[in-house]
């Protein structure tokens, strides 16, 4: 007569718990892998990039820039110069390095290293190796002005409203 065949691994409570316990552990850990997979794929897809201010921006009507006005706009970088019925848009963006000029008396004055400039941007003292640009001043169909950095124009050019 034969003797019952003993199963390799005997099923008992403990060995069940283990199996089980394992099992657990690695469908956790398949779980979590698929989840760090699918959290990383989605910050991979999506841009990290910041985009900053649009260069063509509006800056209201021109009758909010009275005659004789030169008002610096330091967010936006750019000073709006009104004379008579004209208007035009000059950088404050110093030639220099970068830094933000600032309105004086005689033009325009860097706080950085010295470098000034006249009325129109022209340089007259310091170590800015170019005048300031002039940018394209538009009007927009509902009357507003609109300045667009990307377009430099010549000095002395003004939009008239
Ligand atoms: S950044 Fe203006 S003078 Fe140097």
């Amino acid at each position: 007569m034969k003797a019952p065949v003993k199963p390799a691994i005997e099923e008992t409570g403990d060995a069940m718990t283990r199996r089980r316990v394992l099992s657990w552990l690695s469908g956790f850990g398949l779980f979590g892998s698929l989840i760090v997979t699918v959290f990383s794929n989605l910050i991979f897809i999506k841009p990290r990039a910041t985009y900053g201010q649009p260069n063509r921006f509006s800056i209201g009507k021109a009758e909010d820039f009275p005659s004789g006005a030169r008002i610096s706009l330091d967010a936006r970088r750019v000073c709006v110069v009104r004379e008579g019925d004209k208007i035009a848009a000059i950088s404050t963006t110093c030639t220099h390095l970068g830094c933000i000029v600032s309105v004086s008396e005689t033009g325009f004055s860097c706080p950085c290293h010295g470098s000034r400039y006249d009325q129109d941007g022209t340089v007259t003292g310091g170590p800015a190796p170019r005048a300031l640009p002039w940018y394209q001043v538009t009007l927009a169909p509902n009357g507003d002005v609109v300045i667009d950095k990307d377009t430099e124009i010549e000095a002395g050019n003004y939009l008239r409203v």
